[in-house]
Order: C-alpha cells, then structure tokens, then sequence
C-alpha cells in the first residue's frame, strides 16, 4: 500500500509539473504592421492586446514598418529569423510584400494575412473583411442619393493594396447601370495628410456632387476642403467613408463631417484567437472573413 501511495505521489508530481510546464511556455506570435499612426490601426492593436491577455502562454510581439514596404520586409525577415511561433503581417502594398510572406510560409512558420492581401496562396489563411462588399454597400448607398448625370470624386486608398482595388470595384459595380455618372479618382492613399494636399492639386470649377473615399479620414480631410472653398455647398455636399472606428470616423459621422461611414472590423481579437488554434494544432479554414 505504502508503495502504491508513493507511486501516486510521484505521479501528481509528475503531472502537475507537466502543467506548469505547459502553461509556462511562451509561444511567440510576429506582428508585423504596415503602420501604426492611424485610429483604425492603434484599434487593431488594442483589440490584439485584449485578446492576447487572455493567454499566459503567448507574447506578442509588434513591428511597425510606419508606410515602407522595405522597411516591412526587412522587419518580417527578422521575425522568421528569430522563429516565432506564429506570424501574422498586414502588408503594406500587396505585391512588394508577396515574396517575403512565401519565404515564411515555407520556413514553416504558421503565416496569417490579415486586412491586406498578398498575391499568392501560399499563406495558412486570411483574416479580414470583404473589401469588395463594402464597395458595393457603399455603391449602393450612393446610387440613392446621386441626382442624375452625378460627378462622384473618389478617393482612392493605396491603389497597389488589395482593400482600395476591391473597394473601387464594388462600388463601381453597384452603379454599374448609371451610365450618366462622371467619375473623378484622385489617390490618397489612405491618408489624410495625403489625400488634403492632392486635394488641393486640383481644379474644381466643374462641381462635384459626390464624395466617396475609401476611409474616413480621407472623407474628413475632403469635408474641410470643399468647406475652405465654399462654406455653404461644401457643407451640403454628400460626403461617404469607411471604417467607422471610435476616435475617428464614428465622430465624424456624430458631428456631421462625414454624412455616412460604412463599419471595416479590425479584426484585432480574430487574428489571436486564429492564431492559438493554429498553436494548438487545430485546422483553420483559408479565408476566415
Ligand atoms: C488604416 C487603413 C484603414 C483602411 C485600411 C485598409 O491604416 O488605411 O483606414 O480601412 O487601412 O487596409
């Protein structure tokens, strides 16, 4: 009996210390971020944080390219160098980023695309939302309030990333039977700064009726431009974003500077918890929306 007992005893032991074996070892997912400066982004990595406090088993780690496709993929080389146990990368531009996101895949890093696409499927799955429903959502807004032989100003986000083509096209699509409209492109490639100061590059004598860009922040920026130039009509004017993220858009829509901004999820918490089950061992499906 007494050796039966210490038999058990050593047993406890030994399984107790498999446990905190487990539950101390630290896996580590890479973050790599195109960029961090926006409201939409410091959103994405709150709601990683949250989501990632939920585990004693992982860090996370976060590289922010701040706008540079080298800089980011001399960032994702250092995280494939260092090994980490997941990686997770929102590509700056989809094809620059393309080359460096195979090279993890295929060093057998687990490798979560997320809100941007690259251009090929060597990749476990992709995080994100349907860019190109939301165009078409907002198309179809549009194609209500647009009077007829409408001149629409769209700006663009970065064209050479995945959400800005595939915004343009859904939208475009929605309105795909107007043929009276005129569109306008100008790039602002996602930013506020950017999209002010091409805004200012051109000639709006012909008017424009309508304003769709790509994020809200472009939005706000075309508000105050179009007020600079004409306070009354600049106020009417129908102006549309995207991304309805608090600190942001969801104010501009509260105090009027953008008439409507259609919701694009960070995805912050799904990236994480994609990435226990990738940790874990668990399938997960290629497109995870
Ligand atoms: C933030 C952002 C968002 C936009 C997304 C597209 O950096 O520009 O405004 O919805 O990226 O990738």
């Amino acid at each position: 009996m007494k050796y039966f007992l210490s038999i058990l005893f050593l047993l406890c032991l030994l399984l107790a210390g498999c446990d905190r074996a487990d539950r101390e070892k630290k896996y580590v997912i890479g973050i790599s971020q195109c960029m961090l400066d926006d409201a939409w982004r410091q959103q994405m990595i709150r709601e990683v944080g949250i989501e990632a406090s939920n585990y004693d088993s992982i860090k996370v780690l976060i590289k922010d390219a701040d706008n540079d496709n080298d800089r980011q993929i001399e960032q994702i080389r250092e995280l494939i160098a260092q090994k980490v146990d997941v990686l997770i990368i929102s590509p700056f531009e989809s094809a620059p980023i393309t080359d460096v996101a195979e090279e993890a895949f295929r060093a057998g890093i687990p490798t979560i695309i997320t809100d941007r696409k690259v251009n090929t499927n060597q990749y476990t799955t992709f995080v994100g939302a349907n860019n190109y429903d939301l165009g078409f959502a907002a198309g179809t807004y549009a194609a209500k309030h647009l009077p007829p032989h409408a001149t629409i100003l769209e700006i663009w986000g970065m064209m050479g990333s995945s959400p800005a083509q595939e915004r343009h096209n859904g939208f475009r699509d929605a309105l795909q039977e107007r043929t009276d409209l005129t569109f306008r492109p100008v790039e602002g490639d996602w930013r506020y700064d950017v999209a002010a100061k091409r805004l200012k590059e051109i000639d709006f004598s012909q008017p424009i009726d309508f304003v769709y860009a790509h994020n809200d922040m472009m939005a706000i920026a075309a508000r105050e431009h179009f007020q600079a130039i004409d306070p009354v009509r600049g106020k009417e004017l129908h102006i549309i974003g995207m991304d309805a993220v608090a600190n942001a858009g969801l104010e501009a829509v509260a105090d009027g500077r953008i008439n409507v901004s259609f919701l694009y999820p960070t995805g912050g918490e799904q990236v994480i918890r994609t990435a226990m089950q990738l940790l874990r061992g668990e399938k997960v499906d290629k497109y995870i929306p």
